[in-house]
């Protein structure tokens, strides 16, 4: 399986990986009831999906000595670390499967695919001065929608609007880095900076608190 493994810094690590077929004797490492949660999958690409992305987040936790806690979901959705230590991040969208793994900060990260239609649903998640300064670009959109995505990822909680409550200073089509704040919430005011990938058709996006 195609593999891509960044070691950030001593304490952060991403992983993105190709989706294919794989063997069920792969996913060994998990714990029990992450063996339950698959098993329950009942749609094959979900779970080649899920798979990957927990093969993904196997590779990252390698590149950094930790050995795989097992994971579970808070009430949120997202993904917490058995034993308490580290935090993590999953994505996937067609083709592709990533994950992230910090050993002291929340992180969150995103792929999606750059699709022409992101272009209409704009005004569904772009304050009026985001719509303002990105092209009528669909690359440019979805590094937008993937930059607020991981923003939500990573501080986790449900009810954050992207439009009302993620905020997206200017950057451009080529950008390497987006930086966004949430306003409105109970982390107001909190500042991210956005690391922007292009992977063929598909925007990677991650970012640590
Ligand atoms: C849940 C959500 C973050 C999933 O993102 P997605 O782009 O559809 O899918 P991805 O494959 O990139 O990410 C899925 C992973 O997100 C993680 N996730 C789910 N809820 C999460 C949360 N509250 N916090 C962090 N991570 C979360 C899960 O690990 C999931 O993977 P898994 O099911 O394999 O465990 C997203 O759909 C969502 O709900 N966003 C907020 C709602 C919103 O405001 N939408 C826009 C309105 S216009």
């Amino acid at each position: 399986m195609q593999t891509k493994i960044e070691k950030i810094d001593s304490s952060s690590a991403l992983a993105v990986k190709i989706i294919e077929p794989h063997e069920d004797q792969h996913l060994d490492f998990l714990s029990f009831r992450e063996k339950l949660s698959y098993a329950n999958i009942s749609h094959p690409e979900k779970k080649k999906e899920w798979a990957t992305a927990r093969l993904a987040i196997y590779d990252a936790l390698e590149a950094l000595q930790v050995p795989y806690p097992g994971f579970f979901k808070d009430e949120h959705g997202k993904s917490q670390s058995m034993n308490g230590q580290g935090f993590v991040s999953l994505t996937h969208t067609p083709g592709f499967a990533g994950a992230i793994f910090h050993r002291e900060q929340p992180v969150g990260i995103d792929m999606d695919l750059i699709r022409e239609k992101i272009l209409a649903i704009g005004f569904r998640f772009l304050d009026r001065s985001e719509l303002d300064f990105l092209e009528k670009d669909p690359a440019h959109y979805t590094m937008a929608w993937s930059a607020k995505e991981s923003i939500f990822k990573c501080q986790g909680k449900r009810g954050v609007s992207f439009r009302d409550n993620i905020l997206l200073e200017p950057f451009d089509n080529k950008a390497e880095k987006i930086k966004g704040k949430i306003r409105g919430t109970d982390f107001a005011d909190h500042y991210y900076t956005v690391e922007v990938r292009r992977l063929q058709n598909v925007i990677l996006t991650y970012t640590t608190w």
